[in-house]
């Protein structure tokens, strides 16, 4: 039996974890001991970590099926891919300021929880340092979980039990109507999820939210938007986030149900790789609860 130890991110969640190895992590051995964590704390570091593509899929998939958004853009015969989050090109330059590549970018600048328009969001984002940048280009991460449990009741009230849309040209068009019309932006039809997931091992309510959602039941497009905005405002307040400014080889893992993220800005000419996969919710992650029909 391995033993590990816990330190706290932030005051209201997250924990980085040392003494585990990733790399000889397997579902029977130490992925028990994560996963209780990931449902405790909602985001765990791990650092100075050897992970592979090979073993960054195999971590993932412990947590649920590997999403894949380009399954329908890839030929027969192509294989699956680690996706980056990535500003380099593949002749080695770092992509420009305007070019819709670095708008999709910015994109992720906008709080979000990544998915929550497919048809089946995510569980996890397990996100890896590859190349950092010295100065910004942090990932944040905001508890909407914490927050929750904090809010007023007046606002609260004002969410609880509706029904929230969710669109992923939504968030692009934020940015820029031209990247919006991007086939890959307009794949999937509106997705319908309950305002609060609920956690299925400690009970914990979590507002849901992410800058692709469009539209609150029972308001109107506007009046739900400016509610949207009200509660991820809170949500996201100093309190409620976690700023991780990256290291190489740095592992971040987070609970997509209870956690907001976003990038932020760095110098463009510095080049900066995460490999990024998501897991998959599945029912017993709670996907039924928040399903509308
Ligand atoms: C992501 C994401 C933010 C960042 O990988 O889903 O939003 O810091 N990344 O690059
Ligand atoms: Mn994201």
């Amino acid at each position: 039996m391995s033993s590990f130890e816990t330190r706290k991110l932030s005051p209201n969640f997250g924990v980085e974890v040392l003494g585990i190895d990733l790399s000889e992590v397997t579902g029977d051995h130490m992925f028990g001991q994560i996963r209780a964590l990931f449902e405790e704390h909602s985001a765990l570091l791990f650092r100075n970590q050897n992970v592979t593509d090979e073993k960054h899929q195999e971590l993932a998939r412990l947590f649920g099926p590997i999403e894949d958004r380009l399954a329908d853009e890839r030929k027969p015969g192509e294989a699956y891919e680690v996706p980056n989050v990535s500003n380099v090109r593949a002749d080695g330059s770092t992509t420009g300021e305007m070019d819709l590549h670095t708008l999709n970018l910015k994109s992720n600048f906008l709080w979000h929880s990544d998915s929550t328009f497919l048809p089946t969001p995510a569980l996890t984002n397990i996100l890896i340092g590859r190349v950092v940048t010295t100065t910004g280009g942090a990932t944040e991460l905001a508890s909407t979980r914490a927050a929750w449990a904090e809010m007023p009741e007046a606002l609260k009230s004002r969410i609880r039990g509706r029904g929230i849309w969710h669109r992923y040209s939504h968030s692009r068009r934020k940015i820029s109507p031209e990247l919006a019309k991007l086939p890959m932006f307009n794949k999937w039809p509106d997705q319908h999820w309950e305002a609060i997931w609920r956690n299925p091992v400690n009970g914990r309510e979590a507002l849901y939210v992410a800058s692709h959602a469009f539209r609150v039941d029972g308001y109107e497009e506007a009046e739900g938007e400016a509610l949207l905005d009200e509660l991820i405002k809170f949500c996201t307040q100093p309190e409620y986030v976690y700023s991780h400014q990256w290291s190489e080889n740095d592992v971040l893992i987070w609970d997509q149900r209870a956690v907001l993220h976003r990038g932020t800005e760095w110098p463009t000419e510095q080049p900066r790789v995460l490999s990024s996969i998501c897991s998959t919710a599945t029912e017993v992650d709670g996907t039924n609860t928040i399903r509308i029909q």
